[in-house]
């Protein structure tokens, strides 16, 4: 890689759209990504995630709309003019290449000089620390080794844009929160833009400046992973990222008040953190309500004591921070919960 790297460039993706056949996948995409942003395709299993991240590097049938790289047009351009880096789930090494001789492919193609290529091939695997192991095969490193090659091959061609599509799925949880942190470190040395796709929520916030949510081929919100978290603008999404207290009816509370009224058009939103769990009966202050429950269910979650609760007609989950000697409600108890008022949102959508 050359010392002072390219500036690094956006993405814009305007009025998207994308069929296999007759089934529509990809529907009014519109979506700015900024330069050096790492920004997250974020949602379920066939919401598009891959399908969009394929057309932004031009895999996939011709999308209706337009794709921009930079300042450039590349909506039907093939995959190898636009300059951009993909890594794939399965990583797709060659087995019997060295580590060196993976990463160098991409620049051997491109008639490179050799002393260049093994200056920018060491480089390469200098940043994702594995020029140790550079004369080993695929079959003789681990998967989260693996997946550095995969990494590096990447970005010693020097792509515009970096893509990665479920990168980590196949490493086991401690790998993949060494690898996400690593991919951070790496994409933010480089500066370079970085689209990431998973349906792992956990690996979204920890990684993006921002995140689209994506549901049926479907925008529903972008923004920073706590933007979302605290101002989900749907029902999907206060659902997707954490667990969220989601109601159709009126809530009770102590002194026989409603809350809120029933409207079919609008759901109540507040997160189990809002309540807190106390004993009867309960002391509310200012900017809360006061409700009684029942305690239907209690999961010990090591920091937290998750609890669902049933008031009136509804069951809340509540969650209680835990630390040794503090007191923990069982199924069964009557309870008073404390909601901060303050944080209740209305969604329409
Ligand atoms: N080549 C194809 N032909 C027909 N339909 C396809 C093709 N590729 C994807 N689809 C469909 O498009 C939809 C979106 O698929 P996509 O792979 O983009 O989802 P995803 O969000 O990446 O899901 P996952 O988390 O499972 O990887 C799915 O309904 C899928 O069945
Ligand atoms: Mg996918």
């Amino acid at each position: 890689m050359s010392e002072i790297r390219p500036e690094a460039v956006g993405v814009s993706i305007e009025n998207l759209s994308l069929s296999f056949g007759d089934t529509e996948v990809l529907r009014g995409v519109d979506l700015t990504i900024e330069p050096g942003e790492f920004f997250t395709f974020l949602g379920p299993s066939g919401s598009g995630k891959s399908t969009l991240l394929r057309a932004i590097a031009g895999f996939g049938p011709m999308p209706g709309g337009r794709i921009l790289i930079g300042a450039d047009d590349v909506t039907g351009e093939p995959p190898w003019t636009r300059n951009v880096g993909m890594v794939f789930q399965s990583y797709a090494l060659w087995p019997h290449m060295t580590v060196r001789k993976n990463v160098a492919f991409g620049l051997e193609e491109r008639k490179i000089m050799a002393k260049e290529i093994k200056a920018r091939v060491d480089e390469a695997l200098i940043l994702v620390g594995l020029l140790d192991l550079a004369e080993r095969r695929p079959s003789q490193l681990s998967g989260g080794q693996q997946q550095r090659v995969a990494l590096a091959r990447t970005i010693v061609v020097e792509p515009r844009i970096l893509l990665l599509d479920e990168p980590l799925s196949n490493l086991d949880a401690n790998l993949r929160i060494q690898m996400r942190r690593d991919i951070l470190d790496l994409q933010r040395k480089l500066k370079l833009t970085t689209i990431f796709v998973t349906h792992d929520q956990e690996e979204a916030n920890t990684t993006s400046d921002r995140i689209a949510v994506l549901d049926q081929g479907i925008i529903q919100q972008v923004g920073s992973p706590m933007q979302l978290y605290d101002e989900p603008v749907n029902r999907f999404v206060a659902d997707f990222l954490g667990t969220a207290n989601l109601l159709d009816g009126p809530l009770e509370t102590a002194d026989g008040t409603h809350l809120f009224q029933s409207d079919k058009d609008r759901t109540v939103m507040f997160r189990p953190q809002d309540l807190t769990i106390q004993s009867l009966p309960g002391d509310a202050g200012p900017d809360t309500a006061l409700l009684l429950g029942r305690v239907e269910h209690r999961e010990f979650l090591g920091s937290l004591i998750r609890y669902n609760v049933a008031v009136g007609g509804h069951t809340l989950t509540v969650d209680d921070s835990h630390s040794a000697g503090r007191q923990a409600f069982s199924p069964g108890d009557d309870v008073a919960l404390v909601l901060d008022t303050r944080n209740i949102r209305i969604l329409t959508g």
